[in-house]
Formats: C-alpha cells, structure tokens, sequence
C-alpha cells in the first residue's frame, strides 16, 4: 500500500467518520437527554434520524476509504470458507527468513494474496491477514500506532478488537470486545464495541451493513523454510 494513499485514506476516514459519529451521537442525546420536557416534544424523530444518517455516513465513508487503505470490505469471513490445509500443495517463495521480525506478526503479499507470517525462532506460520471479524489486517496500519501485537501464548490478537486465534490452527480463542480488552483500550474497545452493538441493532435500516460481533477461525497456510527462504503453500491455481 502506498503511504501517500495511506495517509490520504486516513484523513478521509478520521474526519468523515468523525463527523459520523458525532451525529450518532447527537441522535442517541436526543434519544435519551432530550433537555427541557415542556419543549422537547420533537426529538425523538429527529433523534432516529440523525441516529440513521450518522449510521449510513459511516458505512458510506468505509466504502470510499476501505480501498485507499488496502482493506477488503467489512465482510465476516465464514469458517466453511476455510481450504483444508492439505488442499494447499502449491508451494511459493515468500520471503527470506532473517527479514521476519522474531515473534512479532507481518503481513505480506504473496501472489496477490494478503498473507499474516508468524516467526518463532527457526519456526514460521501464516494465517490470513485479514482478522475475521471486521477484515481489518491483523498486521495493523503501517506507519500508525496501530500495529501488530508480538505473540503470546501461541497466539496472535488482531490489534483493532482483541479477538485471538491460535497460531498452528487459526482457531479463534477470544472474541473481540472482551472485557480484559475493552478496559485496557477505551476507543478500540469500549467505544467501539458501543459503536459495533448500535449499528448491528434496531432501528438500523436493513440496507445498512450489519457489523458482526463475533470472530471465526482463520485460514493457515503451510510453511517451511529452505536455503534461509520462507516457503508458503497456496491453493493450487
Ligand atoms: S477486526 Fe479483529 S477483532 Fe475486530
């Protein structure tokens, strides 16, 4: 990805969604703090509504913005999407091994796929790079704080949520928007989960992309390192 259309997307996303969440905002007031009763006979309507645009402009500027970033849209990835692993019998060149960070995730392109390598020691997997949940890269936002989190207990966490998944399986050992995650990071996780249950609930229109809360398990890929360079398997073509 283009640094320059990194940062262009990210100013975009940063104000528009801004804005968009300050309209949630203002709607959800209205809702419930209304302010003086003998006038506020009015707000409920205009509450839903401003509810609804603030909710559309944000799935509108993720449309806009997504591809400046890379990201893939907003889309669950469904577990029976997953390719058995012994169906991955293309094996490719992918890296050489000393330019994997020990213990901390990296994303790559390996022939056009978005691929997450997990280096331990002498030891390297790979999984999809898109956390499935809310497909944003588990690698996080080059050049932004959010970045990849070092692996612990054999597990990567997606930087955005806090969802888990097992390094050998994928399988997900934590949903986002756990507790843990949420205390220890108020604007990914506690506004967001916030944000994540509005829009997925009534009185969102059903043209509005419903955000799942939920993760599921992630494809891996076979690794072997030969001649110091990192072999992946892919799906035959
Ligand atoms: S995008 Fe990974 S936990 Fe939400």
């Amino acid at each position: 990805m283009s640094p320059m259309l990194a940062f262009l997307g990210l100013s975009i996303m940063g104000t528009w969604g801004a804005a968009s969440i300050a309209l949630v905002i203002g709607g959800i007031i209205l809702l419930v703090a209304p302010g003086d009763i003998s006038t506020n006979s009015g707000s409920t309507l205009p509450g839903i509504v401003l509810i609804v645009i603030g909710a559309l402009s944000l799935a509108v500027a993720q449309l806009v913005t997504a591809p400046l970033l890379g990201l893939d849209p907003p889309l669950p990835l469904s577990a029976k999407k997953i390719i058995p692993v012994g169906k991955l019998t293309r094996w490719v060149k992918a890296v050489p091994l000393r330019e994997l960070p020990d213990g901390t995730p990296k994303e790559l392109r390996v022939r056009g796929k978005r691929i997450l390598f997990i280096r331990q020691g002498d030891n390297v997997s790979a999984m999809g790079a898109l956390c499935s949940h809310a497909r944003l890269p588990l690698g996080g936002f080059p050049g932004s704080p959010i970045k990849a989190e070092p692996v612990r207990d054999g597990c990567v966490m997606c930087p955005f949520h806090g969802a888990r998944f097992e390094v050998d399986s994928g399988q997900v050992v934590r949903q986002p928007f756990d507790s843990q995650f949420n205390q220890a990071h108020p604007f990914l996780g506690g506004l967001q989960s916030k944000i994540f249950r509005l829009l997925s609930a009534p009185p969102m229109p059903p043209m509005v992309p419903k955000p799942s809360m939920k993760a599921e398990d992630m494809q891996t890929y076979p690794c072997k390192v030969e001649n110091g360079e990192v072999m992946v398997a892919l799906p035959p073509k």
